[in-house]
């Protein structure tokens, strides 16, 4: 059977005409506008922290037999198995071609990728990328980078200061950090989880020995979620008390037990019940922590940990009072909590020291870590502590277990990111590149203070609050066709986040600033 009469690239073997691609790439780029339009404060801004965007609901009752059919026609129409085999050597060629595509064939994997996106992965999502709905002619694929700029298929360039959400503190494929991983590479990809694997030892030790404090003792998995679910079971595990405090707006990942430090109720709803015991302050203020852990105690309620990012990042790049830390370390001894610090977004140098609680000269009992931490090359995510809070791990090692988590090519990435950040002093370099982009951006601010609510930050992870979530996202949507990236998409624009490589140089901060003063011109 072919295909059973599917239409589209893969099916016919052409390529997808162009005006069937240019009609999807429009209707994206309608549903984005319809977005902005239709739903103005639908946003997770920090304006209008409960508006809430309710999930569609598929009548289960009427649409079984519609289901039912659905499927055996999709079963009808799969690729036969020779066609998996040549569509998939078909990319297995495209990714050794690297740069050599001609540009038909660089059309092709554009108009391809919108569709495959659209028709397999999730179409919603085109909507929302700017990459898309801000495109020209073409959506904008990602293809190569290097350092602070990234460049899409055809060649356009982008001064990346998203920064993949944090996760290029090292800048995109640093050579020594791709070199560890080249080289693992040809000895050994992933553990065979019987022989002690090395590089998880050799890595283990190097965070051991430069986690604040007596923080020692590491558990490596991939996400920055995982980190945090790892995190609450060993606090609930030590402490034998289930509930957790956790900050309004915080953000710890997707997974259900970080989801239930959500302070956002947009992600939470359409999936409670979730961890009952979850009690939310507002972020910066200790008193209101001290207030909860009284009542709790007041009432028999067992609190197992206070969990706080040292700087929200997701958020908008809120900092708290420099009282708020030292604070929040000593109401968790005198309550005898533990203190929890997620440090997915603001470790590794980020906020100007190598972890955002060095601030403050604070120890916390659990440190999570994540993106930037595998140096922009590999997954890779640890939660650390000490080695007495440790101990509850170490009776029954398999209580908290991951088949990919420490493996060999991401602790070789880990291992390289630790000496590229100390080498060439990422820290101090985001201090000092920070304060200068957040001098730039303030008189900036000074200049259109109608529409500038706010530059805040610390180190290289800065936020711009806007006047209105539509301003905000004029102004990413300006800032991507002027070919600069920022962490502002439709849903959370109204601040926009500023998170480039560590060493950006300061001629490239100038060119941002020139770039978004321009498209602040041309929107006031
Ligand atoms: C502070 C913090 N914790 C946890 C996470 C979740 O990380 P991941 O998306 O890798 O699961 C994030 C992601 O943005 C984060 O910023």
């Amino acid at each position: 059977m072919k295909n059973g009469g599917r239409r589209g690239p893969r099916a016919t073997g052409k390529a997808v005409s162009a005006a069937a691609a240019a009609a999807e790439l429009e209707a994206a780029r309608m549903a984005a506008a319809g977005r902005t339009a239709e739903f103005p404060g639908r946003s997770d801004d920090e304006s209008s922290p409960l508006t809430v965007v309710e999930p569609i609901k598929p009548d289960f009752a009427v649409s079984k037999k519609a289901r039912a059919k659905a499927r055996s026609r999709r079963a009808a129409r799969r690729f036969p198995v020779e066609k998996v085999i040549k569509e998939s050597q078909y990319w297995l060629d495209i990714i050794s071609k690297g740069q050599r595509l001609t540009p038909g064939q660089k059309k092709r994997i554009i108009k391809e990728t919108v569709k495959s996106f659209s028709t397999y992965f999730n179409t919603g999502f085109l909507a929302y990328r700017k990459s898309v709905a801000e495109a020209d002619q073409y959506a904008s694929i990602e293809w190569t980078g290097e350092g602070t700029m990234i460049e899409d298929i055809t060649g356009r360039q982008y001064i990346d200061c998203l920064g993949g959400f944090g996760i290029y503190s090292a800048g995109i494929r640093h050579p020594r950090i791709v070199e560890a991983v080249r080289n693992q590479l040809e000895r050994m990809p992933l553990s065979s989880q019987e022989l002690l694997d090395p590089l998880r030892g050799a890595l283990a030790e190097l965070l051991g020995e430069i986690a604040p404090g007596n923080l020692q003792k590491c558990f490596f998995i991939n996400n920055g979620t995982d980190a945090v679910e790892g995190a609450m079971k060993l606090a609930r595990l030590y402490t034998e008390k289930s509930g957790f405090i956790s900050t309004l707006r915080g953000f710890h990942g997707k997974s259900y037990g970080s989801l239930s430090l959500m302070g956002k109720a947009e992600f939470r709803i359409a999936f409670e019940p979730l961890l009952q015991d979850v009690y939310f302050v507002e972020f910066g203020d200790a008193d209101e922590v001290e207030w909860q852990l009284k009542k709790a105690r007041d009432v028999g309620l067992d609190i197992a940990a206070v969990v706080a990012e040292p700087v929200q990042g997701e958020a908008g790049a809120i900092v708290p009072p420099d009282d708020y830390w030292p604070r929040l370390r000593a109401v968790c001894d005198e309550y005898d909590v533990l203190l929890i610090a997620d440090e997915v977004q603001t470790g590794m140098g980020r906020t100007g020291k190598l972890w955002g609680v060095d601030h403050w000269d604070v120890i916390p009992d659990i440190m999570c870590l994540g993106k930037s931490v595998g140096g922009g090359v590999m997954p890779l995510s640890a939660f650390i502590s000490t080695p007495e809070i440790w101990k509850v791990l170490e009776q029954n090692p398999f209580l908290h277990s991951s088949t990919f988590g420490g493996n060999p090519l991401a602790c070789a990435a880990g291992i390289a990111a630790i000496n590229v950040t100390l080498g060439e002093d990422l820290p101090g370099q985001a201090a000092e590149k920070g304060a200068y982009f957040l001098q730039g951006l303030r008189e900036l601010q000074a200049r259109y203070s109608d529409v500038i609510v706010e530059v805040r930050g610390k180190g290289l992870l800065i936020g711009i609050e806007f006047n209105s979530t539509e301003f905000g996202y004029s102004v990413a949507a300006g800032l991507f066709r002027r070919g600069v990236l920022v962490a502002g998409t439709l849903l959370n624009a109204k601040t926009i986040r500023i998170e480039p490589a560590l060493f950006i140089p300061k001629e490239q901060i100038d060119e941002v600033l020139n770039r978004l003063d321009d498209t602040l011109k041309s929107l006031t």
